[in-house]
């Protein structure tokens, strides 16, 4: 049933703000500025015994685990990275035991991940599952964990369940932040973020007929480049991700602080260019990356919290936390890759060669 909504993709974007109340309910703590996550299997003292974070993921899985990755770093200031789990499985990885292993997968029946965390439990270490699915392989495989409660996606490309792993990966954060060393006074804010989200996303949602004229036009581009440095980097990655999937055009991502190092070469006005540009520390840094594609009279898109004037076009979406903001500069994007693909006559649901679960190797 898709619910007056001609695509499962279309229904399950415009799900996301109620999907996002249901990740956050009955979690939040007041009281103590934190986060109940009833299925972790992990308590205080082993929770400050963790010296890394791994995360392993696939697709837009992985991407999700990127922006968490970052939030445990800042938000726990334990050092986190997340790597495909399809490469992880083959590289005869160190297993170490002070390591937290986190596996990320909306069906939870992906093989590589199940493999890997298959693997990382033979030799002895502690592996956690970030999960769509009640009862899928990987859930039922791993130590412990958090359910995502995106409901169900039947659209082979992923938006809802991306958007739940990330807020998910938030709350980790500011759990593991508040049993080591985030302050009370930074968990309410990181709270009172989380809490803005669905009131945000609804914002966003508002924006769709703009987005729909501005996908118009980036139809007929051959080939797109996404930007985005630090917290915008793993955003950029997603969308060039959702746009090459859905619309079948090519699309690249780059850090922003990359562009110097070889893609600046790309640059021509047929080649445009999205560039995440949250309000952040970094502002200042990303607008020069603008100012340096514009002097080679490269085409703009920017996701910002303001209007840019080096960009020639500005999806405004609006501003959290600075650790959080990733979580809503991507929506915008799912929105053009959509509209996009739709100009295109694409099969939406049923992206050719794609299956929703891949559960072979
Ligand atoms: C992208 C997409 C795929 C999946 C990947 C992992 O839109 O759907 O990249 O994200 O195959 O799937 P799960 O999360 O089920 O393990």
């Amino acid at each position: 049933d898709m619910g007056g909504h001609d695509t499962y993709m279309h229904k399950e974007i415009h799900e996301q703000a109620d999907a996002v109340d249901r990740v956050l309910r009955g979690r939040i703590d007041d009281r103590f500025s934190t986060v109940h996550l009833g299925g972790l299997n992990l308590d205080a003292r082993e929770a400050r015994q963790i010296r890394r974070v791994k995360i392993l993921g696939c697709g837009t899985s992985y991407h999700a685990g990127l922006i968490g990755a970052q939030m445990i770093e800042e938000l726990a200031r334990i050092p986190a990275d997340a790597e495909p789990a399809s490469e992880f499985r083959y590289r005869n990885a160190v297993v170490d035991p002070d390591t937290l292993y986190i596996a990320v997968s909306q069906s939870g029946e992906t093989y590589d991940v199940l493999a890997a965390v298959q693997e990382l439990k033979r030799k002895g270490a502690r592996v956690l599952g970030v999960v769509n699915v009640v009862g899928s392989a990987i859930a039922r495989e791993a130590d412990g964990g958090i359910y995502v409660h995106a409901g169900p996606e039947v659209c082979v490309v992923s938006t809802k369940c991306f958007t739940n792993t990330t807020v998910a990966f938030a709350l980790l954060a500011l759990h593991l932040g508040r049993t080591r060393d985030l302050s009370v006074r930074d968990g309410k804010r990181i709270i009172e973020g989380l809490r803005k989200l669905p009131g945000q996303i609804a914002s966003v949602m508002e924006q769709e007929a703009e987005i729909e004229k501005l996908a118009q036009q980036y139809a007929e581009a051959r080939s797109m480049l996404f930007i985005g440095r630090v917290r915008g980097y793993p955003v950029a990655r997603e969308a060039s991700l959702k746009l090459k999937e859905v619309s079948y055009i090519h699309a690249e991502a780059y850090p922003a602080s990359e562009l110097k190092h070889g893609p600046l070469a790309l640059i021509e006005p047929a080649l445009p260019t999205v560039a995440i540009v949250p309000d952040d520390d970094l502002l200042e840094k990303n607008r020069a990356a603008m100012e340096e594609i514009k002097a080679r009279s490269g085409k703009i898109l920017a996701v910002a919290h303001q209007h840019e004037e080096k960009a020639d076009q500005t999806i405004v979406v609006p501003k959290n936390e600075d650790e959080l903001d990733p979580i809503l500069m991507g929506i915008p994007l799912q929105l053009l890759a959509y509209h996009t693909a739709l100009a295109l006559g694409r099969d939406i649901d049923k992206p050719r060669n794609l299956a929703k679960s891949v559960t072979v190797e």
